[in-house]
């Protein structure tokens, strides 16, 4: 009776001070395992989209296979005949982890007429990646931020710019005679080679 009536507090003694507490950890542990199983797949399904729209940020016109595609820019009555260089905005519809953006600006180029043909240069400068301006005498291509200076055909044309590179000359076709297509693309700066983003 004693041993009975004794041993019955103690065994509740044993549920309420040993068995309880374990339980409750136990149940705290599923509820963390769970909490952080959650958080992680929450993650991953954040982070993917995340990467695609900075891979889409960092090159929006690559294609899958790491190629971009020609974009048209402007018509050929637009680009001065005198070889002056004119500055246009590279639009395309873009298409990133949450939307369709029609017609965004992905970029910008110079174009400038050469003979019968046009030329490109993308207007980020290859040294840290501001955009270079056009002198105000028209004559050399010239960077606001570290004195970085070009000729019209992007070539540096001055020992002391800090450009580790000529301006990015990109490809270019005239298409029925009037489109001007540009195989828009943007380079690492600060390097002496043309390295995709
Ligand atoms: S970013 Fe153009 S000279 Fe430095």
């Amino acid at each position: 009776m004693t041993d009975h009536v004794e041993g019955e507090p103690a065994s509740d003694a044993g549920e309420a001070e040993g068995l309880a507490p374990d339980s409750d950890a136990g149940e705290g542990r599923r509820n963390f395992l769970t909490g952080a199983s959650a958080l992680a797949v929450g993650a991953l399904a954040t982070l993917a989209p995340i990467g695609a729209a900075v891979a889409a940020i960092l090159d929006p016109l690559r294609r899958g296979d790491g190629e971009t595609d020609l974009v048209l820019v402007t018509r050929l009555s637009a680009v001065p005949e005198d070889g002056t260089p004119r500055k246009f905005t590279v639009t395309s519809d873009l298409t990133d982890a949450w939307a369709t953006y029609a017609d965004a600006p992905v970029g910008a180029v110079y174009l400038r007429r050469v003979g019968e043909g046009v030329r490109a240069l993308n207007v980020v400068c290859p040294h840290a990646g501001c955009f270079v301006g056009i002198a105000p005498d028209g004559s050399r291509f010239a960077c606001p931020c570290h004195r970085s200076s070009f000729d019209l055909d992007g070539v540096v044309n001055d020992p002391s710019s800090p450009s580790p590179r000529d301006m990015d000359a990109l490809d270019v076709e005239i298409r029925n005679q009037d489109e001007v297509w540009v195989r828009f693309q943007n380079f690492l700066p600060g390097r002496e080679d043309k390295t995709p983003v």
